[in-house]
């Protein structure tokens, strides 16, 4: 989306992106965007530098599990690059049902349809579902892809307060109460790495008997037993219509997944523009998510490191005063409060070998500033030595 603030109404359109000051800002900071040379877990080369990686979604640590990479070999010899075709028409093979049976069954969901992206499994199972005349309740915190999925469903939008239900209970009563509802919310919220108030807002939702759509893209493979996710963390898959997630977090993959009943999916694979007219998910992805999945049941190793790596990085960012919002999760923001700031602490880290996100607004609301870092089952105890050394620096610094 173009910055408000700055767009010109009377510019055309190749002027109006040629002199865009926010592409201009981004080119001169360099914040973005960076290419890394090399990887092997969570070391990474970038401009000939060894560093560590401290903000990729890989929370389990499995995208260079051999098992992962043996399973997207296989498939990749089996079955060629691509399928080259929308499910619909050319492009279902066996393997795309068998990872949709293996993960329906581990969240307890009667079907589930894959996408080549989580974005485009998270925006449809918005904007399949709802439809003009409906209403949708927002979390204002929502990702882009939720966001971009309500505006294509052309429902009314009316959001509530993050996080709290008593914010929602109160936009519902104001509500029309024979028109067709949904909720919308994030299991794990990406950028503040709250969990969602899921039991409170479940019951609103039933109260006003509203369709709920629950995003798990960072709180699969992260909550609930084995990891399958926020809805399985508060015993309340049952009350969710549709959960829908990412397979390029925990599963260590790319693609998406949408999660319902099987009348729901049959519907979405009926209706959802974006299920019927683009390509399939890639043998190689399929494949690796799929044996991701089968390691979040047989390897519980790998998610008891992140939780014990996540208290510990929490427990060390709390003893240097550090802001981190109230994360419970493993995605954990360092607030600073403006933009000025949040650059020194980004320049301080990569100075120290410590890659990371800066995000700011309009990205988070205004005073919220900050650099996302998420920690991953596979950072060593020598690593987050080192990170607690670069953060003690940048804290100095900024
Ligand atoms: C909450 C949330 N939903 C959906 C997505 C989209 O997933 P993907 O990057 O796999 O397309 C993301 C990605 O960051 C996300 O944070």
């Amino acid at each position: 989306m173009a910055f408000p603030l700055f767009s010109s109404q009377a510019a055309g359109i190749r002027e109006r992106c040629q002199s865009d000051p926010a592409t201009k800002l981004r080119l001169r900071y360099a914040p973005y965007y960076h290419a890394m040379e090399a990887q092997q877990g969570t070391n990474v080369r970038l401009n000939g530098r060894d560093m560590i990686m401290l903000a990729s979604n890989d929370y389990l640590g499995l995208s260079f599990h051999p098992k992962v990479i043996e399973a997207a070999r296989g498939a990749l010899l089996t079955w060629g690059t691509s399928a080259t075709g929308a499910r619909v028409s050319n492009g279902s093979r066996a393997y795309h049902l068998d990872l949709e049976a293996k993960l329906a069954a581990f969240l307890g969901k009667e079907a589930c349809h894959i996408h080549a992206a989580g974005y485009l499994s998270c925006l449809s199972g918005v904007a399949a579902f709802a439809q003009k005349g409906d209403i949708i309740l927002a979390d204002k915190n929502i990702h882009s892809c939720l966001w971009d999925g309500i505006r294509l469903s052309t429902a009314t939008v009316e959001r509530f307060s993050h996080n709290n239900p008593d914010d929602l209970r109160a936009v519902a009563a104001s509500l029309p109460p024979g028109t067709p509802k949904m909720t919308v919310v994030e299991g794990v919220y990406s950028m503040e790495g709250h969990i969602v108030r899921l039991p409170e807002i479940a019951a609103v939702a039933a109260e006003f008997n509203s369709f709920t759509v629950l995003d798990d893209a960072h709180g699969f493979g992260v909550l609930g037993r084995q990891g399958r996710g926020t809805a399985d963390h508060f015993g309340l898959t049952d009350q969710i219509d549709i959960i829908c997630g990412s397979l390029s977090k925990s599963l260590a993959s790319t693609g998406g997944f949408v999660a319902g009943s099987r009348a729901l999916i049959e519907y979405l694979r009926t209706h959802g523009k974006h299920t019927l007219f683009s390509a399939s998910l890639s043998p190689a992805q399929t494949a690796a998510a799929a044996a991701a999945l089968d390691i979040l049941q047989t390897e519980p190793e790998h998610l008891e490191r992140l939780w014990s790596n996540t208290r510990r990085y929490t427990a060390m960012l709390k003893s240097l005063g550090l802001d981190t919002w109230d994360t419970e999760t493993p995605a954990v923001p360092i607030v600073l409060g403006s933009k000025e700031r949040a650059y020194a602490f980004w320049q301080a880290l990569m100075e120290k070998g410590v890659f990371t996100v800066m995000s700011i607004t309009p990205a988070v609301p205004p005073g919220k500033d900050l650099i996302r870092t998420a920690i991953s089952a596979g950072h060593t105890d020598e690593q987050l030595e080192r990170i607690a050394d670069a953060m003690a620096y940048a804290k100095k610094r900024s």
